[in-house]
Formats: C-alpha cells, sequence, structure tokens
C-alpha cells in the first residue's frame, strides 16, 4: 500500500481526495497497490467524511513515517514552500499544482529533490487537466522550441465569454466563476494576469531550459476592459483574449502577457468559457495544440492524480 498525504483541503486538494475514491480500481490497477489517502493537513475543523483524517499540525505529515508522498494544493508561497522543502529533505516526493510556488522557487525546490533522490512534479499547475508539462519535457524533447503561447487563465477567459456572450457583467461573471470554483483565493491573481504569468514563466523555463524571472515578464490583465471593447472587436472579425507568450528574441528568451485581438481565422478564437488552448511551436515538429479545461476542482485534480500515480508505479 502507498499512503499520500493532502495539504490543503479547498477546491483542488478535495478533489484529489474524491478522485482517490472514486477512481479507486483505476489507480490500484495502474500502480499495482493500493493508494491511499492517509492524512490531510487542514487550517481549520470543518465536517467532512475525511474529518477523520485530518490534523492541523504539518509535523504529524513529515514525521509520519508512513507517508511516502505529499501532495501541496495550498497555494501561495507560504507555509507552502517551507512545507515542501521539509517535505522533500526528508526524502518525500511532492505534488503540487500550486503554480505561484512552482513560478517562484521551482528551480530551488527541484534541486531539493534531485538531491534527496525524489521528485517534485507539477503537471497541475498549468493548464488544469491539460497535459502540457510531460509533453515539454518529455514528448517534444527531441524538438528545438521556438515559441509557446496561449490562453492559459480559466477565469478569465471564463469571464470573457460570459460577458460577450451572455451580457454578464464584470462582477457577475466573477462571481460565478469564483462559485464554480475557478478563480484563485484572491481573484486579483487571475483579473490581473498574475496566473498567466506565472503559467507562462513555468512554460518558458521548460521550453528554452531558462528562468525569465517573473519581474521581467510584462503583464497586462482584463480588467480594464470593457463589454464596448470586446463588441468592437466582435464588429472587426476578432475575440479578445488573454494571451500568455514566450519566444525567443536575439537568442534571449521573453514573454509577456496581455489582452490580445485575435482573429477569427484563429483557433484560439473558438477557446470559450474555462478552456485553455497552449500552441508550442518546434523544429522539426512545426505547430501543436494542447486544448482543454484550464480551471476547476477535476480537471486540476485529474492532473495532479496522475503525478501521484507516475511517482507511486516507479516504487519497486
Ligand atoms: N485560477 C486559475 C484559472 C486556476 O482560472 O486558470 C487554474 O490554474
Amino acid at each position: 500500500m502507498i499512503n499520500f498525504a493532502i495539504l490543503g483541503f479547498g477546491v483542488v486538494g478535495s478533489g484529489v481526495y474524491e478522485l482517490s475514491l472514486n477512481n479507486k480500481e483505476t489507480v490500484t490497477k495502474k500502480v499495482g497497490k493500493d493508494v491511499n489517502v492517509s492524512r490531510i493537513l487542514v487550517r481549520s475543523d470543518k465536517e467532512h467524511d475525511a474529518k477523520h483524517l485530518f490534523t492541523k499540525d504539518f509535523t504529524d505529515i513529515l514525521n509520519d513515517g508512513n507517508i511516502q508522498v505529499a501532495v501541496e494544493t495550498m497555494g501561495g508561497l507560504e507555509p507552502a514552500f517551507t512545507y515542501t522543502k521539509s517535505l522533500l529533505e526528508a526524502g518525500i516526493h511532492v505534488v503540487t499544482s500550486n503554480k505561484e510556488l512552482v513560478a517562484t522557487h521551482g528551480k530551488e525546490l527541484q534541486e531539493a529533490a534531485t538531491l534527496a533522490g525524489v521528485s517534485y512534479l507539477y503537471e497541475g499547475s498549468v493548464g488544469g487537466g491539460i497535459p502540457i508539462i510531460r509533453p515539454l519535457q518529455n514528448c517534444l524533447a527531441a524538438n528545438e522550441i521556438t515559441e509557446v503561447f496561449g490562453i492559459l487563465n480559466g477565469t478569465t477567459n471564463y469571464i470573457l465569454t460570459q460577458m460577450k456572450e451572455h451580457g454578464l457583467s464584470f462582477e457577475k461573471a466573477l462571481k460565478s466563476a469564483q462559485e464554480l470554483g475557478y478563480a484563485e483565493s484572491d481573484p486579483t491573481a487571475d483579473i490581473e494576469g498574475f496566473d498567466t504569468q506565472r503559467k507562462i514563466s513555468i512554460l518558458a523555463s521548460l521550453a528554452f531550459g531558462e528562468d525569465i524571472g517573473l519581474e521581467n515578464i510584462p503583464t497586462t490583465g482584463i480588467s480594464a476592459l470593457t463589454l464596448k471593447d470586446l463588441e468592437s472587436a466582435e464588429a472587426e472579425g476578432s475575440s479578445i483574449k488573454l494571451v500568455g507568450r514566450a519566444w525567443i528574441e536575439n537568442g534571449q528568451p521573453k514573454a509577456s502577457v496581455e489582452p490580445v485581438k485575435v482573429p477569427k481565422s484563429s483557433p484560439l478564437s473558438t477557446v470559450s468559457s474555462v478552456n485553455n488552448a497552449i500552441v508550442v511551436r518546434a523544429n522539426p515538429l512545426g505547430e501543436v495544440m494542447f486544448y482543454g479545461q484550464g480551471a476547476g476542482k477535476e480537471p486540476t485534480a485529474s492532473a495532479v492524480m496522475a503525478d501521484v500515480i507516475s511517482v507511486a508505479a516507479s516504487f519497486t
């Protein structure tokens, strides 16, 4: 049996717990052993079927002795960074959906993992349920990647779609995205483009093997857009989308985040609601596009659980 812990029991953490139960048979078949959630780190007590697994004390997980993998779905930099580093140094594999942490301290945490001989995996950090981290690391490994761009934030794409197609106000559309579990706990990160900035930074570092640094990625969100802007773009035959882009210029990796008028002829213009789409330009492959649900409980839990399975299946 393989035991894993979940740190943070919000939308994604509870999604991972539910998925581990609902698809237990599938997971067991893939790993060849039972994979169980044995501890859950929560901020406060609440009524839940999994309440018997709850602890508010991180050291209960760190010192448990029978936990081989930890899923970090707390979000934010602290205490997620300190906990992740301690777990890795203690020889516990860590799987995360925390893009802010991966974008800010991913390199250091990866080094700590390598030193301890464990994995730090983050498929759930970009694109929700869309496979994109592993394709960049493995499937496209023989290619020289020249550009990565796309719609990387489900909340803002959902808001823009609701405004344009259903005439909803910005505020109403945002409230709905929050209720559906798409938005960050502080939705400023979504709306002002910082969530996209973190994601494009992660993708750029995988594509080009170099960190650009969040501070070097000019970022504009969608808060200044009005329904009139969306309608006038529509009249010109375009759709406004929040696009993250990373490319090579004079041998240097660059990235940006901004609302872009995407012509109707581009496949990005048809990406609606909470969906994300990521285009990778690579040599000799050419162009490849990844598409699917980019935020929300089940899609993100699907990506996180895949990393847990991957680690668990590697145990002899
Ligand atoms: N708030 C994020 C989004 C969640 O809307 O895309 C998934 O990373």
